[in-house]
């Protein structure tokens, strides 16, 4: 257990004051004056996190940090909750020698190594030995009993846990990281469905069978077909469930390797990841059998018999056992993870990732004792256009609303919307193995989302195309004659150099914008095997009683590539599925 160098303090100063009161002739003076432990002020430190460096000032008086400022935080949005919850440990154990945030190591590697260079400048006498912070607490907690657990509170898991107390289940969500949402706080561009009253409205005419031949030849035939197709019909009826619990997915846009437009996503082409996480959130959250419990780590699952009967959760107080009719994993891939990453995949090594810290694939490790079959673990997609080192995505809706692609001579190279497997090889091909993004104010007025790249600095303006290629280093002929071209086949709705099927806008309206963008890990397509009900099946075929799973954490939907906007479809529609079989199989039972 932590005991904070302030509590130690404190406790010393009581254990005097009372033993003072308790004398009436002790006088006062005769409590001993505390050292001070820091020289009042404001103190500024840096540390290395995962996709930069924060820089934070630390306030102390003579005992105690007094508050931290984040002044440079180079974390997505996504990290907030684990930088808060690191700032709010290290003020009340007043001390930098904090726990990391379990499944943020890079993030919490940033903040305590920021906080504990700013308070090295600020110690009387030096940094206080660490003893005691480093003990792990393994208390035995209660155990707790419950219809349906559900290991991951991202897009799946949320899915499930509502579909689940639908069908009248009390459901525990175990969630490691100490945020909801997972990797789908991430997603921007879009959820593809087919058949949507949002497309009719538009006039989209769409099919099922359209939806499953994309899907299946972004993966390259290598799909489960049987999940594709359930994937494909239950796509339209999602995207009702969702809108009925308040999501907007009423723009409609077009991904890479989509027919048409099917990626639905909020009014003005806003990010829908987290959008959909905050609707999920408060759907579960309103339903009084579902409980979220987040910084419980699952770190086991329970058998008896062949069955499965619940997991084993690791927190900061202790660990417990759940034991429930069936469990859900929804704990998501592995793109966080550069060692299962490369034991797959060693071309990978070293690409960053747009993955949140706690995809580490943990499901690996957890269901390798249950003979549970994996598959396609080798196809691991890169996203085209993520920002390098930042590693922040620009959604794939960027090129889907008109952005090109150019390399370093101010040319195109690639149909910029075709799959990404194919636009990050051709990508890899170019010099210095990465291109620029390149849009005007039409695009940019287009997808909402792009402000979140302006307003983060990721983007570039130059007022004209001669500003552009002097920004991007490139013959100004050569890339005016780029745009121009392009300009012309959009006008002639054909683009005879890369076949490009859907070119929305001309590039014509100043000022213009460019992003350097270079592939880095974003789906893993593979995982555990599931049949249309979601139910887990092992290396024999068999399906393994009470254990179900959806989203990223299985193998078999995408095939060898994903296709973009596929994800929030893929978690949506089998999270829902897997709730609801988990509640058949607890019922029966
Ligand atoms: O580019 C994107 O917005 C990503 C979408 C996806 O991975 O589905």
């Amino acid at each position: 257990m932590k005991r904070s160098l302030l509590a130690v303090l404190l406790m010393i100063m009581m254990v005097v004051s009372l033993a003072g009161c308790s004398s009436t002739e002790a006088p006062a003076t005769e409590v001993p004056e505390v050292e001070a432990l820091y020289t009042a002020g404001t103190y500024d430190g840096e540390g290395e996190g995962h996709g930069g460096t924060f820089k934070v000032s630390v306030t102390v008086d003579e005992l105690a940090i007094t508050a931290i400022d984040v002044v440079e935080n180079p974390e997505s949005e996504f990290a907030q909750d684990a930088v808060n919850s690191l700032v709010e440990a290290a003020i009340a154990q007043n001390s930098g020698t904090i726990d990391a945030v379990s499944g943020a190591s890079e993030t919490s590697a940033g903040v305590i190594g920021a906080i504990s260079n700013a308070l090295a400048k600020a110690y009387v006498n030096g940094a206080p030995a660490t003893e005691a912070t480093t003990e792990t607490e393994t208390a035995a907690l209660e155990d707790v009993t419950t219809d349906v657990v559900i290991v991951g509170a991202g897009g799946a898991g949320l899915s499930a846990a509502i579909s689940a107390a639908d069908a009248g289940m009390n459901v525990l969500v175990l969630e490691k990281m100490p945020m909801v949402g997972g990797n789908t706080n991430y997603a921007t561009g879009g959820l593809n469905a087919a058949v949507t009253a949002q497309q009719a409205e538009k006039g989209i005419e769409d099919s099922v069978e359209l939806f499953v031949a994309d899907t299946m030849k972004g993966g390259k035939e290598l799909n489960n077909p049987a999940l594709v197709q359930v994937l494909a019909e239950n796509s339209a009826d999602t995207v009702a469930w969702l809108t009925e619990m308040g999501a907007d997915l009423t723009d409609i846009g077009r991904l890479g390797g989509a027919s048409l437009n099917r990626a639905h996503r909020p009014t003005g082409g806003a990010p829908v990841g987290n959008h959909l996480v905050q609707t999920l959130k408060a759907a579960a959250e309103s339903r009084e059998s579902v409980s979220i419990a987040t910084n419980n780590k699952v770190v086991a699952i329970l058998t008896e018999d062949g069955a499965v009967t619940g997991v084993t959760v690791e927190t900061a107080e202790g660990t417990y056992n759940v034991y429930a009719k069936a469990v859900i994993l929804a704990s998501g891939g592995f793109g966080n993870n550069q060692e299962i990453i490369v034991q797959y995949q060693p071309s990978l090594e070293g690409f960053g990732t747009t993955n949140q810290p706690g995809a580490t694939g943990d499901a690996v490790v957890l269901v390798a004792p249950l003979n549970v079959s994996m598959i396609d673990m080798e196809y691991i997609q890169t996203h085209p256009t993520v920002v390098p080192e930042k590693n922040k995505m620009i959604t794939e809706a960027v090129r889907g609303n008109g952005a090109i692609l150019v390399n370093r001579n101010g040319e195109r190279f690639i149909n910029e919307i075709t799959t990404r497997d194919v636009v990050s090889a051709a990508e890899l091909e170019q010099e210095g193995k990465t291109s620029f993004l390149v849009f005007d104010q039409g695009v940019r007025e287009s997808l909402s989302a792009i402000e979140k790249y302006i307003n983060a600095g990721l983007v570039t303006e130059a007022a004209t195309v001669e500003d552009l290629a002097a920004a991007l280093g490139v013959d100004t002929a050569t890339l005016a004659t780029t745009i121009e071209t392009y300009n012309g086949y959009v006008a002639d709705g054909v683009d005879p150099d890369f076949d490009r099927p859907d070119m929305p806008r001309d590039l014509a309206t100043a000022p213009y914008y460019y992003v350097e963008v270079g592939p880095a890990v974003h789906h893993t397509m593979g995982g555990i095997e599931i049949n249309t009900t979601t139910e887990v099946i092992n290396q024999d075929g068999n399906v393994i009683a009470g254990l179900f799973a959806a989203g990223e954490v299985t193998g078999g939907v995408h095939g060898a590539n994903r296709l973009g906007g596929n994800a929030l479809s893929d978690i949506t529609t089998f999270g829902r599925i897997a709730g609801e079989s988990a509640a058949a199989f607890a019922t029966a039972k």
